[in-house]
């Protein structure tokens, strides 16, 4: 029987013995098979064996933890003592969960492995976790004002994990005026001279500030001092590590990155400032693959090719990088390339590259700059990328000649588009957003998600699909960009073929397509087998308009003849 079979949690648990040892060997590929199973794994039964391999699914190396994120959350919402407080939490019972919170046996249900490392190590996207988690929070945060009861080392584990998931989702949660007045006082107190309080008190001020605002924000020299006098704490040094030590990397980083031009175009100003503000996508770790040859890559891709040549080193521009994500799985992803990653944000690249640094990769360089002053580096690249970029530009089609003029004759471009008819669906977020006639800042954007997640669970939301659906609902950078967005523009398959045609590339195929879709298109369009002909893609577009929710991702081939 596949081990992952074990997992069929519709049955009464099983033993747990062989899933315990396969975990324990730690065999990559078994464990990035188990973790895609169980990503995708409906539950409908408590089983604490499931929550422990979970747990230690989380210790994998190299994964990007937001595939288990849903999965455990839904374990751990299937324990009673969770189930409890999650019902409580949509009652708004916050004296029943305060209560709870003094009761060992609760207590010890928080204190789970898992529920540590899926704060710790992802985002929850999830709105009854994030109701019970606010609840949870400001609870510690009256509880610093008037000591009431007393704080557990499970309480204190359990503060630094709140704190952590506040810092991944960028303080998302919800907070009132009482809130923001307390907290102020903390910070006072907080910021006089240390030595004025003993330390256990400063540690349980510096746990709740941290779940409010990143520990940063108090003054550096400040944060760092208190941080050092309680450096025994692992959990403590966790936070500063997170809160403290990557901002200040970050600002060194900065300092260093060199600049190549910006076109002063005034769209792109305000797109820069946005990606400034609310760097993008917000991401804390990736699934390292298995590096391939670019060429190899290309035939598996589109086998029609034929043979692929190319020069070694491949050169890959990676255009607005944004947070490194994209280019970062680019240069693990192929065993011959060497990446240049390129953005007008300066905040998006200081993120991309200590998260370069971390990955300790040597083949990819980062430059600050707009794709339009991409000539003045005088350099050609073998491909170009760019996802999720032309739509926030005044002009896209401009902006894709601009890239084409910088690969080489023959070469290969993988770009990302909004969908027209995808994008629908998010419609009416957008215009309830737009009709608020809030500002960006993240009180304001907390607010518009507040309001967005309150239609929601009131059932005032019409559409099948809603807003909370979506993971990017959960961290503020990424639900400025879903639904708050500067500027978009948006494209059908048609519109992409005529823009297409203007600048004499050619269309090679979309990626990123779920199965059954290319098997309905084959089925309706046997003459097209290869799905190149983006007329007919139009028509089956109109027809089945989810098929680019997310992008619609495709490459392009510059003929030689260029
Ligand atoms: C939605 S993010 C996409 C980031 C990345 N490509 C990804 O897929 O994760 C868009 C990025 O494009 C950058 N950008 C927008 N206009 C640009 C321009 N004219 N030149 C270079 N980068 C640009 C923004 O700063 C932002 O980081």
């Amino acid at each position: 029987m596949p081990w992952v079979m074990m997992y069929d949690l519709t049955e009464p648990p099983m033993d747990p013995a062989p899933a315990d040892e396969l975990l324990r060997k730690r065999n990559r590929e078994s464990l990035l098979k188990f973790a895609q199973a169980i990503g995708s794994r409906s539950l409908s039964s408590d089983s604490a064996p499931f929550r422990r391999h979970l747990a230690m699914l989380f210790e994998t190396e190299g994964l990007d933890f937001r595939i288990l994120s849903r999965t455990a959350a839904a374990a751990l919402a299937l324990c009673p003592v969770f189930k409890e407080m999650l019902e409580d939490a949509d009652r708004l019972d916050a004296a029943a969960i305060r209560h709870k919170l003094r009761l060992p046996g609760y207590l010890e249900a928080l204190d789970d492995p898992l529920a540590h490392r899926l704060l710790r190590r992802t985002f929850v996207v999830d709105l009854s976790f994030e109701r019970l988690l606010t609840i949870i929070r400001r609870l510690y945060l009256e509880r610093e004002e008037d000591k009431h009861w007393n704080l557990t080392p499970r309480h204190v584990r359990f503060m630094v994990s709140l704190a952590c998931q506040c810092f991944n989702n960028e303080y998302a949660y919800a907070t009132c005026a009482t809130e923001e007045e307390a907290l102020a006082r903390v910070a006072m107190r907080l910021r006089r001279p240390i030595g004025s309080e003993d330390e256990g008190l400063v540690l349980e001020g510096l746990m709740v500030f941290a779940m409010y605002a990143p520990l940063w924000t108090l003054g550096v020299g400040a944060g760092l001092l208190r941080m050092r006098a309680l450096s025994s704490n692992p959990d403590l040094q966790e936070l500063a590590a997170r809160q403290v030590r990557e901002h200040l990397e970050e600002a060194e980083i900065r300092k260093t990155i060199r600049s190549f031009g910006m076109s002063g175009e005034s769209v792109t100003e305000a797109v820069r400032g946005q990606y400034e503000e609310s760097p993008f996508p917000r991401w804390l770790n990736i699934t390292v693959p298995s590096a391939v040859p670019f060429a190899d890559a290309m035939r598996k891709r589109f086998p029609f090719l034929g043979p692929v040549e190319t020069n070694q080193p491949v050169k890959i521009l990676v255009a607005g990088c944004g947070t490194g994500y994209h280019p970062i799985d680019i240069a693990m992803s192929y065993s011959d390339a060497t990446v240049l990653a390129i953005d007008i944000s300066k905040a998006s690249l200081a993120y991309a590259i200590r998260q370069a640094r971390r990955y300790g990769l040597t083949n990819v360089e980062f430059l600050h700059g707009d794709l339009f002053c991409l000539e003045s580096l005088g350099m050609q690249f073998d491909v170009v990328e760019c996802i999720g970029v032309l739509h926030h530009l005044a002009d896209p089609e401009a902006g894709l000649r601009a890239l084409r003029d910088v690969l080489i004759p023959g070469g290969y471009m993988r770009i990302g588009l909004y969908s027209r008819r995808a994008r629908a669906h998010l419609r009416d977020a957008q215009s309830f957003v737009a009709s608020r006639g809030l500002g960006r800042s993240p009180s304001e954007l907390r607010k518009i998600r507040q309001e967005l997640a309150a239609k929601v669970t009131s059932n005032d939301w019409k559409d099948k699909w809603a807003p909370t659906d979506n993971p990017e609902f959960y961290q503020l950078s990424n639900f400025r960009d879903l639904l708050c967005h500067t500027h978009e523009v948006q494209f059908t398959p048609a519109e992409l073929g005529a823009v297409l045609r203007r600048l004499d590339l050619t269309f090679l195929g979309y990626r990123r397509l779920e199965d059954h879709t290319r098997a309905a298109y084959a089925e309706r369009f046997p003459m097209d087998s290869n799905m190149r002909d983006l007329d007919l893609l139009e028509q089956f577009e109109a027809e089945h308009p989810d098929i680019f929710r997310g992008l619609q991702i495709f490459w392009l081939s510059k003929s030689r003849a260029s």
